[in-house]
């Protein structure tokens, strides 16, 4: 594009101002800003700002709202046994049809954690990192299944080098380099709430930030990975957040859920611990399922219950999905596969005197994709309900909040050993804390198999391979 095209389309989109320091810039500079901005669809953009994408009505979705098709934690809602879906998991195992997903992109600013979230320690004997956590259970589940599982990690720009970085200096955390490939997801520009022109970091660049954990759909595409899940012969991927040191990555139970249901799209759920619990909640409305996340939900939606007294909006996301990688081939080839949602943000700025600005209050809008907004568009689209003491402990929050610390998912982590070690005869006293290492068991059975029955525990344990 020459520099007079660039001019000609920031002026049709009222986006002129961005170029006000051009005339001070250098040539690098100039071209760091300009490749910027070529990467924005200024059309689609407009259309944000201008609000004429928005469609949804989040109150009256909440009212339409009904139970999603699901199968619950006691198996009660599939015509198949749990039996019958973990058997049909193993075989998409065993056959090397699985691959694994882990999102870790973002900029973790509530954790106040200063590296990428993949990083933090959370072993709570042992203090591997959440990173190691899901290396260890792919060695595990692999290893049992008798296959190498890809692992693919969205990074983004925030946490891209560090991660590398991490993977390479730590022998990739003992899985085979040609089994991880990291990819960063795209950005999104940041623009001033009130005029809705684009927002300037430095003279020569804009104020971006990442597209939402949507643009791993994107970015899986144009980085490769789909095609290179068709050669290795990957046709579902398994999808965390790395946030969740509970997250069953890979479990044979929700694949098998996922291939008897023939849904192109299925998720994790667990029944919400409280009727406000900010997780999404996910719904069936008008026939299709979808998400109606915890910051667009009504209140009096929110607590409303059924003939039961059971909370109506039951299933909370915890954002581990299975996905047809056909279904995801399909969608990528579609811009407008996703809609963007808005986020009222602080965002600092370069002001018009050049000047560098710290907003105390939200300034800006940012616009971001979320990845559950395929599940209206998915076929069969499921919904698969576990236990929060089994799948869920995210690690959201600084110490000190009330919910999702890495403290209490630390506890949580160790609650669950501890359950694997009583069911094996062996009381852990209440004070202890235990640790697992899947390498070493990655069930209960396991466990009970391995683990001599007179074992006394009188301090903090961690069983590793
Ligand atoms: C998210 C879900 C919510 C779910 C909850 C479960 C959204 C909008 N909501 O909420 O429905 O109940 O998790 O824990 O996601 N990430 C990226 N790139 C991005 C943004 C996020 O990779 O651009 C990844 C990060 O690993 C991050 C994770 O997604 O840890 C979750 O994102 P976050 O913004 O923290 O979502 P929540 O509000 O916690």
């Amino acid at each position: 594009m020459t520099d007079e095209t660039l001019r000609k389309t920031l002026e049709t989109h009222g986006q002129s101002s961005v170029l006000r320091f051009w005339s001070s810039l250098d040539d690098t500079q100039k071209a760091k800003l300009k490749s910027q901005l070529e990467d924005i669809d200024f059309q689609q953009l407009k259309a944000l700002i201008s609000g004429q994408d928005k469609k949804q009505d989040f109150a009256a979705m909440a009212a339409a709202a009904q139970s999603p098709p699901s199968v619950r934690a006691d198996g009660s809602g599939a015509s198949w046994t749990l039996a019958e879906a973990v058997a049909c998991g193993e075989r998409a195992l065993s056959s090397g049809e699985v691959g694994a997903i882990i999102v870790a992109g973002g900029q973790g600013t509530r954790l106040g954690f200063d590296q990428p979230k993949g990083m933090f320690p959370i072993g709570p004997v042992s203090n591997r990192t959440l990173f190691q956590f899901f290396a260890d259970r792919l060695v595990a589940v692999g290893k049992k299944y008798g296959v190498v599982i890809p692992l693919y990690v969205m990074t983004s720009e925030a946490t891209d080098s560090e991660t590398r970085e991490y993977f390479q200096a730590n022998d990739y955390l003992g899985l085979d380099p040609n089994q991880v490939r990291i990819f960063k997801q795209g950005t999104m520009p940041a623009v001033d709430a009130k005029t809705g022109e684009l927002l300037l970091a430095q003279p020569d660049s804009l104020a971006l930030s990442p597209d939402g954990h949507g643009g791993t759909v994107r970015a899986l595409q144009r980085n490769g990975c789909l095609d290179d899940c068709d050669a290795r012969g990957v046709k579902y991927l398994a999808y965390i957040q790395v946030d969740n040191p509970l997250a069953n990555l890979c479990d044979p139970a929700l694949i098998g859920h996922h291939l008897m249901a023939e849904s192109e799209l299925t998720t994790q759920v667990v029944r919400k611990r409280y009727p406000t619990e900010r997780v999404g909640n996910v719904v069936l409305v008008n026939g299709d399922v979808q998400i109606i996340e915890y910051s667009d939900l009504p209140d009096e939606a929110a607590e409303a219950t059924d003939e039961n007294g059971e909370l109506k909006l039951w299933a909370g996301n915890i954002a581990v999905h299975v996905i047809d990688v056909d279904f995801l081939k399909r969608v990528s080839q579609s811009v407008d596969a996703l809609p963007f949602h808005r986020a009222s943000k602080k965002v600092p700025y370069v002001n018009d005197a050049g000047e560098w600005v710290e907003p105390t209050e939200p300034n800006a809008v940012k616009f971001e994709r979320f990845i559950f907004d395929l599940l209206p568009q998915a076929k069969n689209a499921f919904v698969v309900e576990s236990l929060p003491s089994e799948a869920f402990a995210p690690v959201k929050n600084a110490e000190g909040a009330a919910t999702d610390t890495a403290s209490l998912a630390r506890q949580a982590v160790s609650d669950l050993y501890r359950g694997w070690f009583e069911s094996a005869g062996i009381a852990v006293p209440e004070e202890v804390l235990v640790e697992i290492n899947p390498r070493f068991a990655l069930t209960q059975s396991e466990l009970s198999a391995k683990v001599d029955p007179d074992l006394t525990i009188e301090a903090n344990v961690y069983l590793d391979e």
